[in-house]
Parts: C-alpha cells; sequence; structure tokens
C-alpha cells in the first residue's frame, strides 16, 4: 500500500516535527557537562538517553508507517512525541540539579529533584496528548478508579513514600544525625523515597522504611536547640560507702578537668554525682559530653582511666565485690582498739581549740567522752539563725561562714577557722540562735550538748571569763552591723557587755 511519500521524506518530515536537531544538540551537548560534572549530572542521563534512543527507533518506525500508509501511524508518532518528552524532561533534570543548582550551593533534597522531574513529566506528557488530540478529562475520570485501587493496594508504599517526603522537607531527621530508633542506634547516610538508611557503629547500614520512623519515637542524638551537637554520656562507678562522697567528687572531677580528653566536652564540663548509697558501696557516676558521636565507648574508656587513677591517688579505692563479707570478731580486745583510737581523734580536736588550752588531761579526757562527730558537706546550715540551741560546736576542720539577716539582707559577720567554737552564745545565754553559720567547705565539728557544757563551768568557773570575753566580742560585732555602731560606740558595748555578759552567766549556770 503506497502513499506517494517515500520514506526519506517521511523521516525528515518526522524528524522536524519533532525537534529532533535541538535534542541532539541538547543531547550532546548535555553528555559533555555530565563528564564535567560527572558525579551529580550521572544520575538521570543514562535513562534519558536510553528514551532519547528508543524515540529515535519509534521516529524511524513511524517514518517507515507512513511511507506505507499504515493505519498506526497515529498511534506510533504519540508515543515517539511521549517518549521523547520524557527523555527532555530527564535532561532538563540533569542540567537543573546535577549543572546548575550545585553551582549555586542550593541544595534540593533527593526526593524533592524527583518529585519536580516527575510532576514536570506528567505535565508535559498532558501536553503532548493534549497536542495529539487525546481527551486528557476521559482519561482522569477513569484512572481515579484506577488509583484508588492501585492506592489501596499501595497503602504501605506510599506511606513511606510520603514520610520520606515529610522527613525530607521538614528537616527533622537530616542526613549526618545520629538516630535511635528502637535498639538501632546510627548515623543517617541517605534518606530515600522508600527507606532512610543509617550506619550503625558496628559497620552496619540498617535501612528503616520511612514510614516507621513518621509512626514511632525517634531520638535524635546530641540534638538540643540552640546548643551545638553534643551528647551527653554516663560513666558508673563504685567507692567503698566509708569514704566520703565530696572526697570522691572532688578527687575525681579535678582529675577530668585538669587535662582536655579528645572528644569529651570543655563546656559543660564534666561532672560526678553520687547517684546511690548501698550497703557497702556508694555508686556514682561521671557525667561528660562527647564531641564525636561515633566514637563514644573509646571515649568513655578514656574517662573511665582518668577516674581510676585519680581515684589512686586520693588512696580511695574502687568498692570490693558487694558481696564480700566482713568477719570481724567483735572481741573486747577490738572494741577497746577501735574507742581507743576514737577517743585519740577527739583529744587532739580539742588540742587544737585554744580555749580549752588550761584543762588538765583527766578534764580533757572527759570532755572527749561528751563530744559528738559532726561532718557538714559544702553549702550546709550548721546552726540557723532564731533556730533554739542544743549545742556548742568545736570546728576541727574546714571553714565555716557566719551569717546574720536583717531586714531580708544576708550579711556575712565572720569566717571561722579550724580551732575555733560557735554557738556559745545562746547556750550562755538562753537565747535564740544569734546567727546562721554555713559550711564553706567540707566541714568536720564535734559538738558537745548544752547538759555536757554546762558541766565543764561548773568544773571549771575561770573557762566562763574567756567564753564571756569572746561572746561580747562577737556580740558587739554583730551589734555593729545590725545597729550601725561606729569605734567608740563598739568600745563602750565591749566594756560593758563583758561584765553584764559574765553576770548573767554566773547567775544563768548558778557558778
Ligand atoms: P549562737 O548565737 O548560739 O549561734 C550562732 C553562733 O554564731 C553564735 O552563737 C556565735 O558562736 C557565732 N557568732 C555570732 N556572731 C559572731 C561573730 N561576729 N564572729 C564570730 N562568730 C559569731
Amino acid at each position: 500500500m503506497g502513499t506517494g511519500v517515500t520514506f526519506t521524506d517521511a523521516l525528515l518530515a518526522e524528524a522536524k516535527g519533532s525537534w529532533q536537531g535541538w535534542a541532539l544538540v541538547m543531547f550532546v551537548a548535555t553528555l559533555a557537562l555530565g563528564r564535567v560534572f560527572p558525579s551529580r549530572a550521572h544520575r538521570r542521563l543514562p535513562a534519558s538517553v536510553w528514551l532519547y534512543s528508543v524515540q529515535l527507533v519509534l521516529l524511524v518506525v513511524t517514518a517507515l508507517l507512513t511511507a506505507l500508509g499504515h493505519r498506526a501511524v497515529e498511534e506510533t508518532r504519540l508515543a515517539q512525541h511521549v517518549i521523547l518528552a520524557m527523555a527532555w524532561v530527564g535532561l532538563g533534570g540533569a542540567l537543573l540539579f546535577g549543572v546548575i543548582l550545585p553551582r549555586t550551593r542550593f541544595p534540593v533534597s533527593r526526593i524533592l529533584q524527583d518529585l519536580v522531574v516527575g510532576t514536570a513529566a506528567v505535565a508535559v506528557i498532558a501536553a503532548v496528548l493534549h497536542s495529539h488530540g487525546v481527551a486528557l478529562s476521559g482519561l482522569f475520570a477513569t484512572s481515579a478508579v484506577v488509583t484508588a485501587v492501585i492506592g489501596f493496594s499501595l497503602q504501605d508504599t506510599l506511606g513511606n513514600t510520603i514520610g520520606g517526603l515529610a522527613l525530607q522537607t521538614d528537616g527533622s531527621v537530616r542526613v549526618g544525625d545520629w538516630i535511635k530508633v528502637g535498639d538501632v542506634v546510627g548515623k543517617v547516610t541517605e534518606i530515600r523515597w522508600r527507606y532512610t538508611a543509617i550506619e550503625t557503629r558496628n559497620w552496619e547500614t540498617v535501612l528503616l522504611p520511612n514510614s516507621t520512623l513518621m509512626k514511632g519515637p525517634v531520638t535524635v542524638l546530641g540534638r538540643r536547640h540552640g546548643e551545638p551537637e553534643l551528647w551527653r554520656r554516663w560513666v558508673w562507678f563504685n567507692v567503698d560507702f566509708r569514704y566520703p562522697p565530696p572526697d570522691v567528687i572532688a578527687a575525681v572531677e579535678q582529675a577530668l578537668r585538669a587535662q582536655p580528653i579528645d572528644n569529651v566536652a570543655a563546656e559543660p564540663p564534666p561532672n560526678c554525682i553520687v547517684m546511690d548509697l548501698h550497703e557497702s558501696y556508694g555508686r556514682y557516676a561521671v557525667r561528660y559530653w562527647l564531641k564525636d558521636l561515633a566514637v563514644d565507648d573509646p571515649t568513655d574508656s578514656a574517662v573511665r582511666t582518668r577516674i581510676m587513677f585519680a581515684l589512686r591517688r586520693a588512696e580511695i579505692p574502687l568498692s570490693i565485690p558487694a558481696h564480700a563479707l566482713f568477719v570481724t570478731q567483735e572481741s573486747e580486745e577490738r572494741k577497746e582498739s577501735k574507742s581507743a583510737s576514737d577517743r585519740r581523734r577527739r583529744l587532739d580536736a580539742l588540742h587544737r581549740v585554744e580555749l580549752f588550752a588550761p584543762l588538765e588531761d583527766a578534764e580533757l579526757e572527759r570532755l572527749a567522752d561528751a563530744l559528738h562527730p559532726a561532718p557538714f558537706t559544702r553549702g550546709e546550715v550548721l546552726t540557723r539563725q532564731g533556730a533554739e540551741a542544743h549545742w556548742l560546736y568545736l570546728l576541727i576542720n574546714g571553714e565555716a561562714a557566719v551569717r546574720v539577716a536583717k531586714d531580708g539582707i544576708d550579711t556575712e559577720v565572720a569566717r571561722l577557722s579550724p580551732g575555733s567554737f560557735f554557738g556559745e552564745m545562746s547556750l550562755m545565754t538562753g537565747e535564740p540562735r544569734s546567727a546562721t553559720v554555713v559550711a564553706l567547705c567540707d566541714v568536720e565539728c564535734f559538738r558537745l550538748d548544752a547538759a555536757a557544757f554546762r558541766d565543764l563551768l561548773e568544773r571549771r568557773p575561770q573557762l566562763a571569763e574567756p567564753i564571756a570575753r569572746l561572746l561580747a566580742e562577737r556580740r558587739t560585732n554583730l551589734a555593729a552591723i545590725t545597729e550601725g555602731l561606729d569605734a567608740e560606740a563598739r568600745r563602750r558595748r565591749m566594756e560593758s557587755d563583758s561584765s553584764l555578759l559574765f553576770k548573767k552567766m554566773k547567775a544563768f549556770f548558778k557558778l
């Protein structure tokens, strides 16, 4: 069946009708660019080249059918134009996302690229169909049913796809983030249409369906609003509970902060806390902030080693196994040696207090028996202004501040150092505590109850005078602050107070 049109004429007409010259130029140019920017432009090019080749074949077939006057010419031409349009769109995508946008440093996620190219393809195909007189409304009406059926069967796939799109666009999870989903912890390396790939520290790649990321909780490690990417780590250790927590904490913190450790942030600084007290040991934790989330275990190990050496230097042993059984015979001998060493410590403490210098050994020993150990940690209140008094305190180690509150203003009036005593004012006058005494560091005190103090004064009335003198001095100091006395007024107050107090005391203690 001839038409009078030669194959060559038909071929030229078809080529002209579908702008093959331009298409050829563009393909050659883009392939050349693909060589210059191989990594990015590359992705979309093979498919476009393939489509381009297919449409070339269809072009030849169309020309042949035209020459033969075959009925299927229109359909073949339509197919050729549609495929050529798709090749153009692929080409445009390669140019835009592979060559132009990377130059402008304007990053577009892979899913978004696919979405743009997909939409463009649909639009261009619709335009081609329209130009060939295909009624699109009919196509959409029939395809709505098909879409519903496909949509229903592809629910999961769609969930993943939409999940992937949402993840990409809202930036909640980004490539490079460390995330934890269920038991899996790893670094996000890729967010694809269907899944998000994360690489674990064990050199595994886990492909998490995007719908899982959308449904369940996802922990992004080390991310905190407005803060640098740091991850807080806990390193645990146990220490025999006979070692005071402040000593353990100070030794460990000092060692951790003295010299930087690789991958440990200087800010916030590592800190140590006592988390629990068990039968035979205290459970401690060091918290530090990790800079590179990939090296958690090695950094924990470096921190652990630092802790161990710091404790060794401080002669603080790590706890022995909690199941250890202490078998000690509580013999009379042992009890005696224990109480002898205890008493020695008390006597040592008393020797450090100048007030008791006039006392003889027997008196000191009696006094030592009446002492109660009273350790305080930094910041604790030893006596509180306005409270009822029960004890006299001897400060053996550490430093404390005497503070007075007046009209809502808190003022430090004195510092107490080792060898000083306090709490005498209330015990001697029967008034409430005149000031608050706060430990400025870890403080070791002994306290003497009111009855033992009275007993001491009854036996040694001559102690009353130096105590009264000191008391008057302290009261004058307090008054200077609370009443605003000048130097002369202070001197006069001091003189009158001293003798008055001495009399008051004698009466109070019936000396
Ligand atoms: P008391 O009032 O029993 O309780 C608070 C104690 O703080 C007080 O006894 C004194 O021992 C002590 N104190 C009060 N004022 C001073 C001061 N100016 N200097 C030193 N110690 C003081």
